[in-house]
């Protein structure tokens, strides 16, 4: 599951684990031990972004040494600052000393001219510069990086003591910014007769969500006879289930269409749990995901009468006789119960009362829908 967070107006989803920096930290450690060999290095971090990296490093540094800081804050916001704040804060002699640098990120390298230039008068005896996150993309210098822990592509990260204008340093992972908005994505559900197309066609105007019926999808890439629609078409007329990934692309392209959205009303889809998945895994790759599943719940008496008597004006045959639509009440419950675990279990779930006024269930699920 994913679980994005928000830091002031930008959203962020995970991407490096604790466990993973754990380990690069430990493989940088011995590295630099063995190659400093008898020598008591002298490690320098960086403020303020330094503190955890120089704090877990120095945890796992198997030797004697000793640790300082200086610092110099270059970032506002997420694009580094032109003119670099110089660095302070170096009162001790390094003198023949083995100085390694320990950055948390190097992006530009502006920051690392600024610790050369800093060092340049010092009569050091070796100069080491060490980073756990290292953007090459983004990297303007020539200056050798001795020791890099990550690479990472040149997009904005917050946690593990970087920060998004001073939130996120206290994240025990890395965060990375999520480049397409955040999106409401809410998979519908009800039984025949609940007023599932009734409620969708408020909400989709209440939070300009755009509303993916499968059953429409189908329908529109038969009738306009598109690729996915006649592979989809040859699996129906032999009779055959169409498998999941025609649907899924069936859906992705709805969504493309749909890029610039607020999110998405899918109803009639997921039906299965590999359905479910495949779902996560399409809006996983548009840096999105299932915020809800919505359920209008209505008691199966309720629902028999309301398409009785849809049925009387309607004329459709499958409103008409009682047996068949107890038929399908009981045939979405089976179907249902599956994806009312699987949401559950990622707290997803919510049931809403479809029993009152259009107005009164529309400000249910808006209750719901606004927690999100
Ligand atoms: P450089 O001077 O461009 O190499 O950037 C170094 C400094 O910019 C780091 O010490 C961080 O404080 C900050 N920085 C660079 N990239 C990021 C990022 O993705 N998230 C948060 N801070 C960053
Ligand atoms: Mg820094």
């Amino acid at each position: 599951m994913i679980t994005v967070i928000k830091l002031h107006d930008k959203y962020f989803k995970p991407f490096i684990s604790a466990k993973e920096i754990d380990d690069v930290l430990q493989r940088l450690a011995i590295e630099i031990a063995e190659d400093v060999g008898d020598e008591i290095p002298v490690f320098v971090g960086i403020l303020n972004g330094s503190f955890m990296v120089v704090s877990d490093f120095v945890k796992k540094y198997p030797k004697p040494c000793e640790v300082t800081f200086i610092k110099l804050a270059s970032y506002e916001g997420v694009k580094s600052t032109e003119d670099i704040q110089r660095l302070i804060g170096l009162t001790q002699d390094l003198t023949g000393r083995t100085v390694v640098i320990l950055e948390d990120i190097i992006d530009t390298g502006n920051t690392l001219a600024e610790v050369h230039r800093i060092f340049k008068n010092e009569k050091v005896k070796s100069l080491k510069i060490a980073t756990l996150f290292y953007k090459p993309e983004a990297y303007k210098k020539d200056f050798k990086l001795h020791y890099v822990g990550i690479e990472i592509p040149n997009k904005f990260i917050v946690g593990y003591g970087l920060d998004y204008d001073g939130l996120g340093r206290n994240l025990p992972e890395i965060y990375q910014i999520k480049e397409t908005q955040h999106m409401t994505n809410l998979v519908l559900f009800g039984p025949p007769g609940a007023g599932k197309g009734t409620q969708a066609d408020f909400l989709k105007e209440k939070y300009n969500l755009v509303h993916i019926s499968t059953g429409d999808v189908f329908r529109y890439n038969i009738k306009n006879e598109t690729a996915l629609g006649m592979l989809a078409k040859s699996y129906m007329d032999k009779g055959e289930l169409v498998p999941d990934q025609v649907t899924i692309d069936m859906l992705n392209a709805e969504v493309e269409k749909n890029a610039g959205a607020n999110g998405f009303i899918f109803d009639g889809f997921p039906r299965t749990n590999a359905q479910a998945d495949a779902l996560d895994k399409l809006l996983d790759s548009k840096d999105s995901q299932i915020n809800a599943m919505i359920a209008l719940e209505v008691e199966d008496e309720v629902l028999v009468e309301r398409l009785l008597s849809r049925g009387k004006t309607s004329g459709r045959a499958d409103d008409a006789d009682e047996s068949i639509i107890r038929n399908r009440i009981a045939e979405y419950y089976n179907k249902t119960a599956i994806l009312k675990e699987f949401y559950s279990a990622q707290n997803k779930y919510f049931g809403v009362n479809g029993i009152g006024s259009i107005e009164d269930i529309t400000v249910r699920l808006s209750t719901v829908i606004d927690t999100l």
